[in-house]
């Protein structure tokens, strides 16, 4: 009873003395994918959350023993799961928030292109069930290559009548992850201070930190920028090939993705100051869709922050000309992978 007793008074009279009030945990967020790589640590996460009051599982198999599982942990939320295309609709009804990492991981010596083929047709079905079911949700984009699942999502929501570009979101956040983290131990920062920016997409060359712009202010030697940046745009790949065929990131993704669904419950929740990177609709270069920082407010994207791409480095400038014929052919792909389906 000790460690019990001991939570409770070092938490509880903080809360009641609290001058902000926390919001309660009325949330629904739905995982789709849910008995995966990512999608079981995800759920982990996400049970943990004090702003969720349901959690809703879905996958085509396996799903059952990921809920009942989790559903013993002695958080708010109440875990429910839903099994193959027939329970779908059930799931998503009324959610605030789904989470797609549904679809097939890389194995060494594949580009998230390769897995176009096989992810750009389960992220159709699912985002059509979304767009019947949900259409008013924050939607998070995981599968790969999520430079063309996310203009998949939208041409089908737009195909359906209900695309909100300020809802549908690409999950870039691991890229964000990994740069914080690279930059700290090379710099020897405090972890929990840094923040860099990653801005372009998810996939090789288009990821690109802006290194220059990171927080606190730091300077990098030519070296430092070069082998920072390589090494973020090639973190994922660093992963596959530990794993050796046994797939890719799943749980420092899992991490990402639950601090954006985080970042996007305090945001519908009326909290004034949240900003995440991520892939979305954007007007910030010539490409349809960009990733940069965004403020997150109830109805999704609030604002793209355009200041980050102002005054970058030479470095920077000519490494984000050379995404962008890259960054455009996957856009185009998905859309067309769309416009064919219709
Ligand atoms: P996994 O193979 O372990 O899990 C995928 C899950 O999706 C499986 O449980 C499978 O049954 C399920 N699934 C397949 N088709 C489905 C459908 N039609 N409806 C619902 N569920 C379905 O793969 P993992 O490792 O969890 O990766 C998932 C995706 O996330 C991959 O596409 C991967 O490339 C991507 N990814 C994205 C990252 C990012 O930064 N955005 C980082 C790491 C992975």
């Amino acid at each position: 009873g000790s460690l019990r007793e001991s939570v409770t008074t070092r938490v509880a009279p903080k809360a009641k003395s609290a001058a902000r009030i926390l919001p309660e945990a009325s949330y629904k967020v739905a995982v789709l994918g849910a008995a995966g790589g990512i999608g079981q640590p995800l759920g982990l996460l996400i049970k943990m959350s004090p702003l969720v009051s349901e959690l809703r599982l879905y996958d085509i198999a396996n799903v059952k023993g990921v809920a009942a599982d989790l559903s013993h942990c002695n958080t708010p939320s109440q875990v429910m799961d839903f099994t193959g295309p027939a329970e779908l609709a059930s799931c998503l009804k009324g959610v605030d928030v789904v989470v797609i990492p549904a679809g097939v991981p890389r194995k060494p010596g594949m580009t998230r292109d390769d897995l176009f083929n096989i992810n750009a047709g389960i992220v159709k079905s699912l985002i059509e069930a979304v767009a019947d079911n949900c259409p008013e949700a924050f939607i998070h984009i995981i599968s790969n290559p999520v430079n063309s699942t996310v203009p998949i999502a939208a041409e089908i929501l737009k195909q359906k009548g209900v695309y909100n570009p300020k809802k549908l979101f690409g999950v870039s956040t691991l890229d964000v992850v990994r740069a914080n983290t690279f930059v700290a131990q090379k710099k020897g920062l405090k972890l929990i201070d840094v923040d860099v920016p990653v801005v372009g997409g998810h996939a090789g060359i288009t990821i690109l930190p802006l290194l220059s712009k990171t927080r606190p202010s730091v300077t990098f030697t030519d070296e430092e920028t070069e082998q920072l940046t390589k090494r973020i745009q090639n973190a994922g790949t660093e992963v596959v090939e530990a794993k050796a065929g046994a797939g890719s990131a799943t749980l420092s993704m899992a991490y990402a993705a639950a601090r954006f669904v985080e970042s996007s419950l305090r945001a519908l929740a009326g909290d004034p100051d949240v900003y995440e990177c991520t892939y979305v609709q954007s007007e910030l270069t010539e490409l349809p869709f960009f990733a940069s920082r965004v403020k997150l407010g109830k109805n999704g994207v609030e604002s793209i922050i355009s200041s980050d791409l102002e005054g970058i480095t030479e470095y920077e400038a000519s490494a984000l000309e050379a995404l962008k014929p890259e960054l455009k052919a996957s856009i185009e792909k998905g859309i067309e992978f769309a416009h064919k389906q219709q």
